[in-house]
């Protein structure tokens, strides 16, 4: 049994792609929530939302960290994957504990595991363990790639009409952000919670050609999926400035994808949410504008 509450929550990575997604729509649901921004500068889309208490703070700096949890039982941890991440992450945890949080709900990734190639699976799989060796109740989000990740390639699609990447011919069941956010909302209002993970994934598994195909038929021009040798990538991954041990992620990440073990289909946001997941035709139709 389940039954809904007003918690006390704390949400980080509140400025990024899925932070944010979750921030508007505890508000639209009007449910009272911090947010952990590093500056107030950069949160703009925040300051205005229904609910919201903003907080200054950063992963790296713990006595700012503790301010941000006094008086929290349920959080919502996210950080952008760097090499500090696991670091970070797991002394989050460690104030979680002292601040007497009960619930943690983890943004991970689809296939987290200890001994992944894939160094970003790896550093997730090191801060679920941890979570769970705290003893606190845990919802791990393990997303499959983000459809939103594709607006990195905005420019490229409006003015080449062409995306790069590395995925070959494997089928990927990507899925939109805002129905990561949706079950996020669903774990950090119900009470009565037991421990779970859960792979989200989109509706569908479909290729890198298949997104060129549909991206064509929406935006009604023709646009070509151009699969890139691995060192092509990385070149230009750190040429746009990303750091080495990102880009090298990254490679590994597509390798992961090109090998076909991103494919399962699960039904998880429709349990969770009650919703059907978004297509990727329709995610391409509600942000049509990024990319004409
Ligand atoms: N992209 C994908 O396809 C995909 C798929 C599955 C899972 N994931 C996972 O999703 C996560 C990234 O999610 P996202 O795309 O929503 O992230 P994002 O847009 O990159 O945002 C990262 C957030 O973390 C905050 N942050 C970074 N360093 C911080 C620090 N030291 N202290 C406090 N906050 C800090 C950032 O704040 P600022 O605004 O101040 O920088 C920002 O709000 C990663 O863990 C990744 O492994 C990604």
């Amino acid at each position: 049994m389940t039954d809904l509450i007003n918690p006390s929550i704390l949400i980080t990575g509140a400025t990024g792609s899925v932070g944010l997604e979750l921030a508007k729509q505890l508000a639209a649901k009007e449910i009272p929530f911090s947010a952990l921004v590093r500056s107030l500068d950069k949160a703009e889309a925040l300051k205005h939302l229904k609910g919201v208490k903003l907080i200054v703070g950063d992963f790296n700096d713990q006595q700012s960290i503790l301010n941000a949890l006094k008086g929290i039982e349920n959080v919502f941890l996210l950080s952008n994957s760097s090499d500090e991440a696991e670091h970070l992450q797991c002394n989050f945890v460690d104030a979680a504990v002292k601040s007497g949080v009960k619930h943690i709900v983890k943004l991970s990734q689809f296939a987290a595991e200890l001994n992944s190639p894939v160094r970003f699976l790896r550093y997730h799989a090191v801060v679920e363990e941890k979570i769970k060796s705290t003893g606190l109740q845990y919802s791990f989000l393990r997303p499959n790639l983000f459809m939103q990740g594709l607006l990195g390639f905005a420019d490229a699609i409006k003015y080449q009409q062409q995306f790069f990447a590395t995925a070959g011919d494997a089928k990927i069941s990507l899925v939109d952000v805002r129905d990561i956010a949706a079950i996020a909302v669903e774990r950090l209002i119900t009470r009565n919670k037991e421990s779970e993970i859960f792979n989200i994934t989109g509706p569908e598994a479909i290729s890198h050609n298949k997104i060129a195909e549909v991206l064509s038929k929406v935006l009604q021009k023709q646009i070509n999926y151009v699969n890139v040798a691995d060192q092509e990538m990385l070149s230009a991954l750190l040429h746009f400035g990303f750091p080495e041990w990102q880009a090298e992620g990254l490679i590994e990440d597509y390798a992961h994808y090109a090998r076909g073990e991103a494919a399962i289909v699960t039904d998880t946001v429709k349990d969770v949410t009650g919703k059907l997941p978004r297509k990727f035709s329709e995610f391409v139709e509600d942000y049509k504008s990024y990319f004409e």
